[in-house]
């Protein structure tokens, strides 16, 4: 067990390119973090300096207070699991789970090897598979047997780069509950890269969201969800994605092309004329005809063009007109998070009741309170609450503790003294 505290830490590759700038992170022990981002933001590289396969370019790494960063990867004691797996073919899958144990360094005796890797294989649920080769394993057993390895070292802490990227969707979804009840069980510190967000939102205590290089927010899934830092972070966070639209400030209303809002607080009389960019979740709108709008809620009239009906909601998407000055943000926003979305059209996710079909005018609310405003130079969230933030950082950070707690007095009493 062990706290993982990153300080400033730089990457510059050959070309001087700096692929991770200025992060710092502070894992503590026992928590479960998720590092997050699209493809080429840094996140392998960043895990790759912590376990010591890559050289750090600046900045401190320390494992319990104590500077690593010169340390070999097998004195710093951590474990890493690779999107590959990269099991030994010839060995059988005992074999390969006690692999770590049976190196020249770590000097195990054979009985405590076979003890630990028949408890990684209990919890693991490999016993029928010891014996077998990797090669006759399905992909989802395989990837217990790369995590078995991990888990007989006892080591302080665990580094996952995109485990599960290889799997079909229905064994991800199993093996994500796995290894969450593995980790809380265990209380082992976990670094754990994906660039999937439902396992960001499922799997972390916390969540570190990597944008070029450059860490944008640390916070819980629900921070992130409710109080976004800027546009990146609220885009990448949510499915479908958050809807972004043009929002021009008159006095103290909010014009958008759908209806008119009032113009929350936060935004200030600086704005006045300007345009900015309006954030609202696909889930906070909802059919008028069907469930009635709260208090403070705005309805308004919208041409559908397409719905998608799933059985619990439906999606549909209505196009709108973006303005100029918005679009090229909203272009660059959408080509960085691989956007599938093309942003000028509203997608709204209804009550699965909902009548609306292709073609139809419907009524739709949304609450304004909910929505959140965006800077279009800087992308920051200007509606960002920090008091709100900070209390559910502390609620996340009570929960985090009592579930701990909660999955390691359970395995306490599953093992008699
Ligand atoms: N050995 C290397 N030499 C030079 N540049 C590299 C090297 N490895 C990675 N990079 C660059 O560093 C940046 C970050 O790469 P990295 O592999 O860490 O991204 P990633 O977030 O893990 O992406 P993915 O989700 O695709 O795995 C990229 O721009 C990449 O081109
Ligand atoms: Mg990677």
């Amino acid at each position: 067990m062990a706290r993982i505290e990153l300080k400033n830490i730089v990457k510059r590759y050959g070309d001087g390119f700096p692929a991770v700038n200025d992060v710092s992170l502070d894992i503590a022990d026992g928590e479960f973090v998720i590092l997050v981002g699209p493809s080429g933001c840094g996140k392998s590289t960043l895990l790759r300096m912590v376990v010591g396969l890559e050289d750090i370019s600046e900045g401190d790494l320390l494992i319990d207070g104590k500077k690593v960063n010169d340390l070999a990867p097998r004195d710093r004691d951590l474990a890493m699991v690779f999107q590959n797996y990269a099991l030994y073919p010839h060995l059988t899958v005992g074999e390969n789970i006690a692999f770590p144990l049976r190196l020249n360094h770590s000097k195990v005796p054979e009985n405590e090897v076979r003890e630990r890797v028949q408890r990684a294989a209990d919890m693991l649920e490999l016993n029928d598979h010891l014996d077998r080769k990797p090669a006759n394993l399905s992909g989802g057993q395989r990837q217990r047997v790369a995590m078995g390895r991990a888990i007989v070292r006892d080591a302080k802490a665990f580094l996952f780069d995109e485990p599960l990227s290889n799997l079909d969707a229905k064994l991800r979804g199993q093996m994500r509950t796995e290894i969450a009840r593995m980790q809380r069980s265990l209380g082992t510190t976990t670094l754990y890269v994906t660039h999937d967000q439902t396992e960001a939102m499922t799997l972390g205590d916390r969540v570190a969201v990597l944008r070029k290089g450059v860490l944008q927010q640390v916070a819980s899934p629900r921070e992130l969800y409710e109080q976004p830092v800027n546009l990146f972070v609220a885009g990448f966070i949510g499915s479908p994605p958050m809807n972004f639209l043009p929002a021009r400030v008159r006095g103290d209303r909010l014009e958008l092309p759908f209806c008119d809002v009032p113009k929350p607080a936060a935004v200030g009389a600086e704005h006045d004329g300007r345009l900015l960019i309006v954030g609202v979740r696909p889930e906070h709108f909802d059919d008028a005809d069907v469930t009635d709008a709260p208090d403070g809620a705005v309805t308004f009239q919208a041409q559908v063009d397409v719905t998608e009906w799933l059985g619990n909601e439906l999606y549909a998407y209505v196009p709108f007109e973006a303005a100029d000055e918005t679009r090229a943000q909203l272009a660059e926003l959408d080509r960085e998070l691989d956007g599938e979305s093309m942003r000028s059209q509203l997608v709204v996710s209804l009550d699965a009741m909902s009548g609306v079909r292709d073609g139809d005018t419907a009524r739709l609310w949304f609450q304004p309170r909910r929505m959140h405003v965006f800077d279009p130079g800087t992308g920051q969230n200007l509606t960002r609450d920090e008091e709100k933030a900070r209390r559910i950082a502390e609620q996340s950070e009570a929960l985090r503790r009592r579930s701990l707690e909660r999955a390691q007095a359970q395995q306490h009493d599953r093992v008699p003294a």
